[in-house]
């Protein structure tokens, strides 16, 4: 049997490791500010909890789902998504006695996807939702909130918040109807894609990447003759406080998301930097979602990010400045070396060896590892109970005792 890792799917080392662990160390500092707490759901959930919610017509529901029978003939999903999941579990720990319930959480999701850049069938999800309140302040926290993640993890790159409104589920519904017939007058046009949801989830043709369908698409009626007075307000509210913080969007009627749960407010950060795959963050309002879900019928918001693609954007991480490498030149000095590494170790400095006894491998693995300092141990520094610590930026030595060494690297 060769070995292969399943298509779709990646290890992660190295570099991308540390991407990923600088973005869960944003997420979880970003959390704890805005006091979100966090709410950890197992991978896999009974099947049903994601059919209804997600949508039956939905691509995640119809084509994408990791679905199986367990041994006692029960079915079950490994979650495509975190939102039900974590109104699951604020519904079964009855965490939803205190409102408003602001949690977040970071993991691994499952979607058998056509694999492509920025597109995988095992990828791990930012998360952050706001459960029991209407107020359009929480649309605007979480996208504050995101807009913060990223521009504190993406500094140079340009991504542009996009926003709709889908007014609430009795327009929506209406205005699928509407459109399906407009849809139907210009069906021969269509491609056979979105031919097919016609029918069945008309919104999705808004958002189709067929030029010919986009050329349809934008004489189609839009959701805004269909929106009541409270919505309308709630979305200028938002759009007036982005104004007032400055943070710039676009206003994109054709935003409608591919998740069935979604009313009210919209929105998503897109990138020019990554090809088809452009959306960093998505999310939006799920009013009536909880009560769907067996819950008490309370409105809902969140979104959720893409850990990969957002690592995709990452600059390089300069590793190594703060490490330390040792280098000894014989067995002999073993004792004076663990001395150092003791040293070390409570002190927090990062060091790393490779068990050889050898100055000039040393040097040069260090060198190439772009490290700042390296400690020396030989015949003299044994004898005479001291280090060497070799600046290789700068190329200057110094002979230090062991606790003078913290503060020679740190200044
Ligand atoms: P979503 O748009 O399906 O929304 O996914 C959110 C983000 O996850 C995307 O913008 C993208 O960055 C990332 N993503 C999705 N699929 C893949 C994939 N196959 N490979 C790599 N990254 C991917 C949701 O999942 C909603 N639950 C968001 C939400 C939370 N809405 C309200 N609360």
């Amino acid at each position: 049997m060769k070995l292969r890792s399943v298509r779709g799917t990646h290890d992660l080392y190295a570099e991308d490791i540390e991407k990923h662990n600088l973005i869960k160390n944003t997420v979880s500092k970003k959390a704890e500010l805005n006091s979100f707490n966090k709410l950890e759901t197992p991978i896999f959930e009974f099947s049903e909890l994601f059919a209804k919610p997600l949508g039956e017509q939905s691509d995640v529901v119809l084509k994408e789902m990791y679905s199986f029978k367990d041994r006692n003939d029960e079915m079950l999903t490994l979650r495509p998504e975190y939102t039900t999941p974590m109104i699951r579990a604020a519904i079964t720990n009855n965490l939803l006695n205190e409102l408003p319930l602001k949690v977040f959480g970071l993991g691994p999701m499952f979607r058998r996807e056509r694999p492509q850049k920025g597109r995988y069938r095992q990828f791990n999800q930012i998360n952050f939702e706001i459960f029991g309140t209407k107020d359009f302040m929480a649309d605007l926290e979480l996208i504050i909130i995101g807009n913060d993640i990223l521009k504190s993890i993406l500094p140079n790159s340009k991504f542009i918040l996009n926003l709709n409104t889908l007014g609430q589920k009795n327009n929506l519904y209406e205005y699928k109807t509407k459109l399906s017939k407009y849809f139907i007058d210009n069906k021969e046009k269509l491609s056979e894609d979105s031919r097919e949801k016609i029918q069945t989830n008309p919104l999705r043709i808004l958002d189709s990447k067929n030029d010919i369908d986009i050329k349809i698409s934008n004489n189609a009626p839009t959701i805004h003759e269909f929106i009541s007075t409270d919505e309308k307000n709630h979305f200028l509210d938002i759009k007036k406080a982005l104004d007032h913080l400055n943070i710039k969007y676009i206003e994109n009627d054709k935003l409608v998301r591919g998740l069935d749960y979604y009313c009210s407010t919209v929105f998503e950060f897109k990138t020019t930097e990554l090809g088809s795959q452009d959306t960093l963050l998505g999310g939006g309002r799920y009013d009536g979602l909880i009560g769907v879900l067996g819950g008490p019928d309370i409105p809902g918001v969140g979104w959720a990010a893409g850990i990969e693609r957002i690592s995709m954007l990452m600059k390089p991480i300069e590793d190594g400045l703060n490490k330390v490498h040792l280098a000894i030149t014989d067995k002999k000095y073993n004792s004076h070396i663990q001395i150092l590494m003791n040293y070390l170790r409570k002190n927090n400095i990062s060091f790393y060896w490779n068990y050889k006894y050898n100055i000039k491998k040393s040097l040069s693995k260090a060198n190439s590892n772009k490290i700042k300092y390296v400690i020396i141990i030989g015949e003299d520094e044994f004898n005479n109970k001291y280090y060497s610590v070799r600046n290789l930026i700068t190329g200057n030595q110094s002979k230090l005792k062991d606790n003078e060494i913290k503060k020679y690297i740190n200044d």
